[in-house]
């Protein structure tokens, strides 16, 4: 990855959006897999986060540029679940991430969640790309599978045109009026000062290469001095889940340095700092992502299956994400073991006494040279 002497850490990017405009969708069309549909009620309740090597997105983005320069490693991908019921695990995935892409079904427009996911990223001042995307959905659209939108654009007929830029220009309006500029990503003349808009299909793959494409080169460009690398960890606990035959595990974030197998570390635990070492560093394999399809749900005191067959029908905003009771019933496929990982992934880590740590705070790390009183009183500061 060292390309023009950089040491560049792999961007982190959080899909937002509101519910059923295809977050996920997205993100399996450019995985290859189906976890959407294994999904219970068809929505997302958890955060997920997903690497993708530079060498995928190279493949992806081939036909838009041959050449394309990429000097990060790859990116890692955090999707976030749009019902509103969820607002929490959406302020952390945007806390988290150097970007966003705000998902905007084109048939629908602008929905609450958009504009709640819109102020969540103005309010940290995070850069993002608007997907707008089911063009697919658009009536007489041709498909062109897996097309970098302007060539699948010029396939369509004049109607279709018509459509799509009734469409976008009402997308437009309403972005405008929430205080935006916007305009599709290639006739962007001011970029950085009027946000980017890649049309895409989530079902045909349309777009879907100048998305990725976007993406990389954006976050290379612009954010060079914050994504380069350090030794320092920055790491957040995303999940707190009890895995049979691992115990109680932590899913994380590692968004800048790198964590060793044996790593002494503090989290942020109900009754004061845990202090434990790293037994095992997890991952899933790249393009697969780092959550499982079993998971229990509270839900007024009684314990549901998510993908058991009454979980879909259940109201949806009487499930109550409870971390305390999360149990992973299996784990789904293998998990890769590492000795180390650099940033930035999403990783499982196993170790002792993981029971009461509380979701969404920081991890450290106690270096050679640290004060452990002091990183234990910066963990429960969290
Ligand atoms: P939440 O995570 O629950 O907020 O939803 P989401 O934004 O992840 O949307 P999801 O991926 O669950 O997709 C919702 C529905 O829209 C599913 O039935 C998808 O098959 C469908 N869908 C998503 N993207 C597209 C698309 O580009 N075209 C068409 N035709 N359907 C799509
Ligand atoms: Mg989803
Ligand atoms: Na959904």
């Amino acid at each position: 990855p060292a390309q023009n002497g950089q040491n560049l850490r792999s961007p982190i990017c959080c899909i937002m959006g509101h519910v059923d405009t295809g977050k996920t969708k997205l993100l399996d069309c450019i995985r290859g897999t189906n976890v959407q549909e294994g999904e219970a009620g068809g929505i997302t309740q958890q955060i997920g986060a997903t690497y993708f090597p530079a060498e995928n997105i190279r493949e992806r983005t081939r036909e838009l540029k041959a050449d394309a320069r990429l000097n990060v490693p790859g990116l890692l991908v955090i999707d976030t679940p749009g019902h509103e019921s969820f607002t929490n695990l959406r302020s952390r995935g945007s806390g988290l991430c150097d970007i966003a892409i705000l998902v905007v079904d084109i048939m629908h427009g602008l929905e609450p969640q958009t504009i709640e996911s819109l102020n969540l990223l103005k309010m940290r001042n995070t850069d993002f790309i608007v997907a707008l995307n089911k063009v697919d959905r658009i009536y007489g659209w041709r498909t062109c599978r897996n097309a970098p939108i302007k060539k699948a654009l010029s396939q369509q007929n004049r109607d279709v045109e018509i459509l799509f830029n009734d469409g976008l220009k009402k997308v437009k309006n309403q972005l405008q009026e929430q205080g935006l500029n916007t305009e599709l990503y290639y006739k962007n003349k001011e970029m950085g000062e009027t946000y980017n808009i890649v049309p895409t299909s989530a079902i045909s793959g349309e777009g879907i290469p100048d998305l990725l494409l976007l993406l990389v080169q954006w976050t290379q460009r612009t954010m060079i001095e914050r994504l380069t690398y350090s030794d320092e960890v920055q790491c957040t606990v995303l999940e707190v889940k009890v895995v049979e035959g691992h115990g109680t595990t932590i899913d994380v974030v590692l968004v800048n340095g790198v964590l060793h197998e044996g790593d002494q570390i503090v989290v942020c635990g109900m009754q004061g700092p845990i202090v434990t070492s790293i037994r095992a560093l997890l991952t899933p394999h790249p393009m697969k992502e780092l959550r499982v399809k079993a998971i229990k749900f509270i839900v007024f005191g009684e314990m549901l299956y998510a993908g058991s067959s009454n979980a879909s029908s259940l109201r949806y905003a009487d499930i109550s994400f409870c971390n305390a009771a999360n149990h992973d019933i299996h784990l789904e496929g293998t998990y890769l073991h590492h000795k180390e990982i650099k940033a930035a992934m999403g990783i499982k880590i196993t170790a002792q006494g993981l029971e009461h740590t509380i979701a969404g705070t920081s991890l450290y790390v106690v270096g050679p040279r640290d004060d452990l009183e002091e990183i234990k009183e910066a963990a429960m500061e969290d």
